[in-house]
């Protein structure tokens, strides 16, 4: 049996909305990302995957969930925009008050452009994806928070990798096992965050 069939019928059996959910497993097993209690912001969080572990490993922790789809998930807060809209943002601080959170003790990023088949506008398109996301961690984001953004492979990732090193005391690139065979997916992990003039 291929990789990719046993995560989505392991996703299906135990109830996980995609096989995506085991790639946050895995990068929790190897990095400790989550604690109890913390407060998750999920950027393309569609359909669900990653929000429901994050709910799952926070242990009834606050996840709020955005996405230009809808995800629908008992305990997660949902914000239907595109993140490169300003009022988008506006939209994630609205919900930040009224769940008082003053900043997310973790910020994760799956977001993924059309996949063009063009392998290096793809690779542009989600370096766009991976620099907004880390654009609103520098705001929204703890002091010794993490991010968990996803890239595809390409000659831009070491110079983004390179841009956020500064700003965190450790940051790796890592591919977890449920990530389908050849794909060009990786994440980037980074932990304890300086504070956004780093
Ligand atoms: C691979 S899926 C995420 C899967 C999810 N982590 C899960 O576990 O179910 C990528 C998502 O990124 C979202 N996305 C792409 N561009 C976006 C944008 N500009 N703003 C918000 N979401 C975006 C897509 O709509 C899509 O649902």
């Amino acid at each position: 049996m291929k990789r990719q069939d046993y995560y989505y019928r392991r996703a299906k059996r135990e109830g996980y909305r995609s096989r995506a959910s085991y790639k946050l497993k895995y990068i929790d097993e190897k990095f400790y990302i989550f604690k109890k209690g913390m407060n998750v912001l999920d950027l393309g969080a569609s359909p669900g995957g990653w929000s429901q572990v994050a709910r799952e490993l926070t242990y009834g922790g606050n996840v709020l969930s955005v996405d230009l789809k809808p995800v629908r998930l008992e305990g997660v807060k949902f914000i239907k925009g595109d993140v490169f809209r300003d009022e988008t943002v506006d939209r994630i601080r609205e919900k930040m008050r009224e769940l008082d959170i003053e900043k997310f003790d973790v910020i994760l990023s799956d977001m993924s452009p059309k996949i063009s088949g063009v392998r290096e506008v793809d690779h542009m398109q989600s370096m766009e994806l991976a620099r907004r996301a880390f654009q609103i961690s520098r705001d929204l984001l703890r002091e010794g928070g993490s991010i968990v953004i996803k890239l595809f492979y390409g000659q831009e990732i070491n110079n983004l990798k390179r841009e956020l090193d500064p700003y965190f005391d450790f940051c790796k690139l890592y591919t977890p096992p449920a990530s389908r065979e050849g794909s060009r997916e990786v994440y980037l992990v980074c932990k304890r965050f300086k504070g956004s003039s780093s």
